[in-house]
């Protein structure tokens, strides 16, 4: 069977698409921002081939099944502004984890809400998810906001269950159901 191509998908402001090498200067950009790799294990990327690198490890993530990552970029000027995806994809259980990260000029804007709203409906009726499960940091209160937007409950916390930048972290489990999404949806239309 042939492998399905990476999908497109446009939002009123957005464009969601596969990242290519000729993508590596924006993402090292993005990259390059301390807010950004914050939660990260990360440093700020200080070279250009990071980014290319990382290009390579979205390419390979696609490729082995595993879950997809959309680069985010302006409808209009085509600016990459952001990156998300869902990783960890076990098609035999129906879930995966999201991720998601946005140039800090651009945020406040409801940009991400905007492309993850996009994936969310990619996710629930293409890839057939049942649920879709976030990994938050304590004190990223930019990403609670975000997903309690859009509707994922907070299930409770991980302790100690992440190791980044030399540090052992907390992470919150924030999930969001299909059926939810759907409940959801189906309030905003009546
Ligand atoms: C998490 C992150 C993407 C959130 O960015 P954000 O801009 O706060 O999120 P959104 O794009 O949904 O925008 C929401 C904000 O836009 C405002 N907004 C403006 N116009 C809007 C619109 N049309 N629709 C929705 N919100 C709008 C909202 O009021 C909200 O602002 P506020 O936080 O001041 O109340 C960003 O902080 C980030 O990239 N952080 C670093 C990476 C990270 O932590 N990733 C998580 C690890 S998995």
């Amino acid at each position: 069977m042939e492998p399905k191509p990476f999908p497109t998908l446009e939002t009123e402001r957005l464009t969601l698409r596969r990242m290519t090498q000729a993508d590596a200067d924006g993402l090292f950009v993005l990259y390059a921002r301390p807010e950004v790799v914050k939660f990260i294990n990360l440093e700020p990327m200080r070279r250009v081939e990071q980014a290319k690198m990382l290009i390579t490890m979205f390419e390979a993530l696609f490729e082995s099944g595993r879950g997809l990552r959309w680069g985010v970029f302006t409808l209009e000027e085509g600016h990459l502004i952001g990156t998300c995806g869902f990783k960890e994809w076990d098609p035999r259980r129906f879930r995966a984890e999201i991720s998601y990260d946005l140039a800090p000029d651009s945020w406040g804007s409801g940009y991400m809400r905007e492309a993850l709203v996009a994936i969310l409906d990619y996710g629930f009726h293409q890839m057939k998810l049942r649920r879709v499960e976030g990994l938050v940091d304590p004190e990223d209160t930019r990403s609670h906001n975000l997903l309690t937007g859009l509707g994922f409950r907070m299930e409770g916390v991980l302790r100690e269950h992440d190791f980044i930048k030399g540090q052992f972290q907390d992470d919150m489990v924030f999930a969001l159901l299909h059926q939810d999404w759907e409940e959801d949806n189906q309030k905003l239309e009546d």
